[in-house]
């Protein structure tokens, strides 16, 4: 029995905790078990990180940025993902590895290959099955993080550096078209959800 892997990814406000939320019990009414995780943190190691990266000093590098993320993923994946999937459960992950060669090697600028190989060291050959990647205008993104309350490091980064993320989350999708399912999330709440159950549905029968 192995379970199955899906992250979801996306700028700021793109409406991924909502759909994982009904992604989930929607998975659960048809008898599978389901987790659902957050990165960065999801483990007693990790939440402390999340912390760290997201409300820590200005002054965090970005080197240090990849290497705390890497260091909860590292943690994750063995603590929580890996057991989850040798028991046959399906994972829901809010961001993975993606978020990191998009927010960290894109935004940031740090280059790719060291960013791929802290990566590669951090999950070792724990990868998603499936992710889906929900896109959103940045103007609506924008509208959406001004009605929040407080920000963290990464939401007061200035536009261009969104624009680099939103960029380079489009060339990751045309980089894995097999793993990578880009989705209009700029649409009705039950379309949205609709066209994730699909996608979702479709790639489970093809793994049974
Ligand atoms: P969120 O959970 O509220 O989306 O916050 C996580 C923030 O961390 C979000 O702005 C994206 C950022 N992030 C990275 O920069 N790199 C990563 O690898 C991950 C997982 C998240």
């Amino acid at each position: 029995m192995s379970g199955f892997f899906i992250t979801f990814e996306g700028t700021e406000g793109c409406g991924k905790s909502t759909h994982i939320k009904k992604l989930a019990a929607r998975l659960e009414t048809e008898g599978h078990t389901v987790r659902t995780l957050r990165e960065p943190g999801g483990t007693d190691c990790g939440e402390p990180i999340r912390k760290l990266l997201k409300h820590g000093p200005d002054s965090v590098t970005a080197e240090t940025e990849l290497l705390l993320m890497n260091a909860s993923r590292a943690q994750l994946v063995r603590e929580v993902i890996r057991p989850a999937l040798k028991s046959g459960e399906i994972i829901l992950c809010d961001r993975f590895y993606d978020s990191t060669t998009v927010y960290q090697g894109i935004g940031r600028g740090l280059a790719a290959e060291d960013v791929q190989r802290v990566i590669d060291f951090a999950v070792g050959d724990t990868r998603p099955h499936l992710t889906l990647l929900l896109q959103i205008p940045l103007e609506t993104s924008e509208e959406r993080l001004a009605r929040r309350m407080g920000t963290d490091r990464f939401e007061q980064a200035d536009r261009t550096f969104f624009e680099r993320v939103e960029r380079g989350y489009r060339s990751l999708a045309q980089k894995y078209p097999d793993r990578i399912h880009s989705i209009n999330a700029d649409l009705s709440m039950n379309t949205v959800e609709t066209k994730i159950w699909e996608i979702v549905s479709n790639a489970l029968n093809r793994s049974e």
